[in-house]
């Protein structure tokens, strides 16, 4: 695919596609933003109704797909000792996986940077807890806001405290290899706002990560690929959006409704 035919297939404004550069359209350099519970996401309406789902089971496994510096790991844990305390260990520990070294050796350490905003909504999800799960700090590191340039930014404030930091495991790299080693079953697929960058992939990931999930999964992602990827998939492997919770598709198959909308290939009907 040429960048001509990727720029027609972007389900996306034309006024808005003239603003992508060429190498941001295909995947050459990506944007490692993100933030601490992000809106297009009903957190705790999804987590009660998982907990609930979950209550019998010993073991559910957490992936956060192209987790950029961690946020969205560390909120889901957050979230999770918010509501369970001790009785959140099964859900332990959440795997965090994206391909650039910088953002997941900070994430190892634990330095965040920690916005304003990210303050508040971290004191909102958690009961005011910002204090019991990071603290400050004066070192400053060096982070990626744009992936795959050397346009590095020095960041500084926060570290993460032990008893967050333990609960996440970062892992280096592509999501199109680490799929496969996911288990088979009782899995939460955080894979958002990365979709666009896995469009020479896609439809092979797709279908790997709906191979992974049985009717115990979900899969979640986010506004971003929504917006950016093309919605003319008739094919969806065996996974439907759900009609209860924003951005979550499962394969019960109850959710189907006609504007499914999925980011696959069409395939051809074989009749
Ligand atoms: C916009 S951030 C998304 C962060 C977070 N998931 C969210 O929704 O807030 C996109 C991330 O995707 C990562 N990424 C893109 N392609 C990837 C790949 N093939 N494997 C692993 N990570 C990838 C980038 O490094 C970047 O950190």
């Amino acid at each position: 695919m040429n960048i001509d035919t990727r720029y027609n297939s972007l389900n996306f404004k034309t006024s808005y596609k003239k603003v992508l550069t060429p190498n941001f359209v295909l995947g050459e350099t990506y944007e490692c933003s993100t933030y601490f519970f992000v809106k297009d996401f009903q957190w705790n309406k999804f987590f009660n109704y998982i907990i609930d789902k979950f209550k019998s089971t010993p073991k559910v496994n957490i992936f956060s797909l192209a987790c950029s510096d961690g946020s969205e790991a560390y909120s889901i844990a957050m979230l999770l000792l918010s509501k369970l305390g001790n009785n959140a260990q099964k859900f332990f520990p959440i795997t965090a996986v994206d391909f650039d070294k910088d953002i997941t050796q900070n994430a190892k350490n634990g330095f965040m940077d920690l916005s304003a905003e990210d303050e508040v909504r971290i004191n909102k999800y958690t009961g005011n807890k910002l204090n019991k799960f990071f603290s400050k700090t004066d070192k400053t590191f060096l982070s990626d806001k744009m992936g795959g340039t050397n346009k590095q930014v020095l960041l500084t404030r926060f570290r993460t405290k032990p008893i967050l930091r333990d609960k996440v495991l970062f892992v280096t790299e592509d999501i199109n290899t680490y799929i496969d080693k996911l288990p088979n079953n009782n899995n939460l697929i955080f894979c958002r706002n990365c979709w666009p960058y896995l469009w020479k992939t896609s439809e092979k990931f797709a279908r790997k990560v709906s191979d992974k999930m049985d009717m115990s999964s979900y899969l979640i992602t986010g506004n971003y690929d929504t917006l950016m990827c093309p919605i003319n998939g008739t094919a969806s492997y065996g996974l439907s959006l759900s009609k209860e919770f924003q951005n979550v598709y499962d394969k019960s198959g109850n959710n189907y409704f006609d504007d499914m909308r999925l980011f696959f290939s069409e395939i051809k009907d074989d009749i």
